[in-house]
């Protein structure tokens, strides 16, 4: 006879186990011959037959070089995009970054294309990477309330992120899938043209002005964004709203990051 499961229960174990994270429709074990041959490369990162300094240096030479030739051609496929429709096309048809593989689908940018105010996350996590929608989750929920509160809506804000795909398991993006992904967005910035720039977390700020300071240090201070045309935009850093929902203490500076954003589009 066959075996009922309660669902719940298989989840929970699944979870204890260490399985928090679904890649494909049909489950695999990592172990099986196809998958190592075929799936795991593609997936894992490379293993050193031994970590001598030399193999260490070849092996970071060939990333670097991997590296650089995908951002490269993600240069060259931007300079052929001249909407935001060719460039999201030419997005989807990118394959010079491996997060591609395990997300479920590309997020690109979403909201109205003539905006004045840009908003720039930092990669899909889940939700989004199930609808194809950037923050449609959570934090999404938690920042359309924010920008509702000084009235604004996703048909006056355009919204996107760093990464226009979920790095596995959100995971931290590695520094060469964010400057393989940076021409996207820079490409996303020219065309949409904006006067305003809302920078959500410490990394998408960090990617774009190609520093590492803090959050804490970089929100509630204008920035000036060079964009192509020769003009600036002004740009904000403010807390991240998944960091807003962990730490609520922090909303009164994250609503002060608000006010000034408000005020200078109100003023101008
Ligand atoms: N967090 C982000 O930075 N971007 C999203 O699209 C969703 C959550």
């Amino acid at each position: 006879m066959e075996q009922e499961y309660d669902i719940k229960s298989v989840l929970e174990y699944y979870i204890l186990a260490g399985v928090d994270e679904t890649v494909d429709e049909i489950p695999f074990t990592l172990t099986s011959e196809t998958v190592k041959t075929v799936v795991a490369p593609l997936i894992m990162p490379k293993k050193q037959t031994t970590s001598s300094p030399s193999n260490i240096r070849q092996a970071t030479t060939e990333l670097a070089q991997e590296t650089a030739s995908a951002y490269k051609s993600a240069r060259e496929v931007c300079e052929q995009a001249h909407t935001l429709k060719e460039l999201r096309k030419a997005v989807e048809n990118f394959d010079g970054c491996a997060l591609k593989l395990t997300a479920a689908n590309m997020v690109f940018g979403d909201g109205n294309p003539n905006a004045k105010v840009v908003l720039i996350g930092e990669a899909p996590g889940a939700d989004e990477d199930r609808c194809g929608i950037p923050f449609v989750g959570r934090s999404g929920q938690l920042l359309d309330k924010m920008m509702a509160a000084i009235g604004l809506d996703r048909s006056a804000y355009y919204i996107t992120n760093i990464l226009p795909w979920r790095p596995p398991g959100n995971r931290t993006p590695t520094t060469g899938e964010i400057a393989v992904c940076l021409p996207f967005l820079r490409r996303q910035l020219e065309l949409i043209n904006p006067d305003y720039i809302l920078l959500l977390g410490g990394s998408s700020a960090n990617a774009l002005f190609d520093n590492q300071e803090p959050i804490s240090k970089l929100r509630g201070r204008w920035l000036e964004y060079k964009k192509n045309n020769g003009k600036t935009a002004k740009a904000l850093a403010t807390f991240h709203p998944a960091y807003l929902l962990r730490n609520s203490g922090q909303k009164a500076k994250a609503w002060a990051d608000m006010l000034k954003l408000h005020k200078e589009i109100v003023d101008k």
